[in-house]
């Protein structure tokens, strides 16, 4: 039985194992797989066993996505791009790094039928998953990238990875067509954002990463000022099914069912 690992820290929380099983028992798959919570001294271990066979891949989640890389043997292109890899799988022996958060994203706000091109877009956060969002919106040709996080600091290094970005304050709000909640403000029922949005005109799109709770004080002020809202489920499910695919070579369907499974 090939056996599959989402590993962080915490992980309780992971919604990976449902849905990997979900599709792993509708395609008649013999695997399975689980949530492990390790420390940082046990990623070596770890991706040795994905080296012997021992285990077949892992989701890596926070906040590992960028610790495991010294561990690794090879990255894709996407995973050195944004110094994240978020799936491990075993090609010529070897043990690789991937991204399937960028694909998540693009996938995700391609569904949302927003046309990004030569659009301004505002990134709140410069955390784990800012870097997969600034790569997918370069790739759809987006005009401008804006962002700010709270420790300023954070979003000047991400320059380092991606040249184009454009740094405000926190407080600050740029004109945009796009804003993206990829903080973790909001994980709480109770977390408000202190950003005056009153001036920013309609018709824009309001996209939050986190997609438990569905909708975040966030994407609500959004949508009660007259903007469309949506949240990160598409992303979450399009990261498994790309992971889904390089692991077991399978597209796996999604539906109503797997929509329902994650709420
Ligand atoms: P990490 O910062 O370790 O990468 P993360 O969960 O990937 O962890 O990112 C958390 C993001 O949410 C960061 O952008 C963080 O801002 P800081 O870098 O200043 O910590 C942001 N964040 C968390 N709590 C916040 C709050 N109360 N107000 C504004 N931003 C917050």
């Amino acid at each position: 039985m090939k056996k599959f690992l989402v590993i962080g820290n915490p992980i309780e929380h992971s919604l990976s194992p449902k849905l990997h099983n979900y599709w792993i028992k509708k395609n008649n798959i013999n695997a399975i797989y689980e949530k492990q919570n390790v420390d940082k001294k046990d990623l070596k271990d770890l991706i040795s066993k994905v080296r012997v066979g021992e285990v077949d891949g892992i989701n890596v989640t926070v906040p590992f996505k960028k610790t495991v890389i010294p561990y690794l043997d090879e990255l894709t292109y996407e995973a050195k791009n944004t110094q994240s890899v978020n799936t491990i799988y075993l090609n010529n022996k070897k043990a690789v790094g991937h991204n399937t958060d960028i694909n998540g994203f693009e996938t995700s706000i391609q569904k949302s039928k927003f046309n990004l091109q030569n659009k301004n877009v505002f990134i709140l956060g410069a955390g784990g998953v800012a870097p997969s969002i600034i790569f997918a919106l370069n790739k759809m040709k987006v005009s401008k990238i804006y962002i700010c996080n709270r420790t300023k600091e954070k979003a000047e290094n991400l320059k380092n990875l991606f040249k184009n970005l454009n740094v405000v304050d926190w407080g600050d709000i740029p004109n945009f067509d796009l804003i993206i909640n990829a903080t973790s403000l909001g994980l709480k029922k109770k977390d408000k954002m202190n950003l005056d949005f009153s001036r920013i005109g309609k018709y824009k799109l309001f996209y939050d990463v986190i997609y438990n709770p569905k909708e975040t004080n966030f994407l609500k002020s959004g949508k009660d000022l007259g903007n469309m809202a949506v949240n990160g489920k598409l992303m979450f499910i399009y990261q498994a099914f790309s992971a889904f695919y390089i692991w077991h070579g399978i597209k796996p369907d999604i539906n109503e069912d797997v929509y329902k499974l994650l709420d």
